[in-house]
């Protein structure tokens, strides 16, 4: 897998800039990934009210911040901001895009028919759900296409999203409120365990400070293992588990009923469902 640092072709040889609407958490990690992948400033088109100090550094090496007058049509057009913001963000755009233009939108919620509405017809758009560990180049993206989407404009999302992480497609767009419900909002659900590892651990009598040390490196160093071994996590929690012992008598509880499973199981639905609501 390329990680950030490696440099790629398809957006070194870009045949038109790239213009990033909204420079905020997400926009400007992924600024960062493209730049270290070899992406020129002089390439970039930046649309932020309010630019932070990366973008701000990039306009004094040829990043176009915000500019006036009549622009050049856009080999690709990445939509971060929030999607609230998407009703007024969305029609300045139009002014960037023709026929080789692709548009990639990482807001959550926005479908590929509503994004197609708000731009030109025939208009090729990606829609893509990152997470939060994208901040640091390792977040997990799901993307979804529309039938304009060729190959050549797949392959650059990939390259472009590339950039904060891993990418998977899906070719079915219902299932990215699933997607979003286990990886998008997934790294909540880490976090929460994390918590409850603390709070457990003190109330078997750790002081706060050393239990919150324990819970956040093992969650952290098994991610790291999971990440590294060929093993899936089945395997590696039986390889963890001798019969009879600690790790057993605690799978016990959290596998016997009303445990994780069962839980995780609610838990996903139910942010599933939200997330078909909020959908438009
Ligand atoms: N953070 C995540 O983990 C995550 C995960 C999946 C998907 N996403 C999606 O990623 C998108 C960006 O999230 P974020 O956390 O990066 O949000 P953010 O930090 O608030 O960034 C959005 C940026 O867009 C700017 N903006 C607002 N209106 C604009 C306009 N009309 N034209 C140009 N720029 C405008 C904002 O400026 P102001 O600050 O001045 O408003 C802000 O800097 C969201 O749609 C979110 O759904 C985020």
């Amino acid at each position: 897998m390329k990680r950030p640092g490696q440099s790629d072709k398809s957006l070194r040889n870009l045949p038109g800039p790239l213009v990033l609407l909204g420079a905020g958490k997400m926009g400007s990690a992924m600024l960062d990934g493209w730049l270290k992948r070899g992406l020129s400033p002089r390439k970039m088109v930046v649309l932020e009210p309010q630019p932070g100090r990366l973008v701000k550094a990039l306009a004094r090496r040829g990043l176009k911040l915000n500019p006036k007058g009549k622009p050049a049509a856009a080999a690709a057009i990445v939509i971060a901001v929030k999607p609230q913001t998407a009703p007024e963000a969305l029609p300045p755009l139009r002014a960037h895009i023709d026929k080789m233009t692709l548009v990639l939108s990482i807001m959550a919620g926005r479908t590929l028919g509503f994004l197609a509405n708000a731009l030109p017809g025939g208009t090729a758009i990606v829609r893509a759900m990152p997470n939060t560990p994208a901040a640091i180049g390792r977040g997990i993206t799901v993307a979804v296409g529309n039938a304009k989407v060729s190959a050549r404009q797949r392959k650059l999302a990939s390259d472009l999203l590339d950039a904060i992480g891993a990418v998977e497609w899906v070719g079915d767009e219902a299932l990215m409120d699933a997607v979003t419900a286990l990886s998008g909002s997934g790294p909540a659900y880490v976090f929460l365990l994390a918590e409850a590892m603390t709070k457990a651990g003190v109330a078997a009598g750790l002081p706060a400070e050393l239990a919150a040390r324990l819970a956040r490196e093992t969650v952290a160093g098994s991610g790291e293992l999971l990440q590294s071994l060929d093993l899936d996590a089945a395997t590696l929690r039986q390889n963890v588990t001798s019969p009879g012992g600690t790790t057993a008598a605690a799978l016990e509880v959290l596998m016997g009923p009303g445990g994780f499973d069962e839980l995780l199981n609610k838990a996903i639905a139910a942010a599933t469902r939200r997330g078909r609501e909020l959908a438009g």
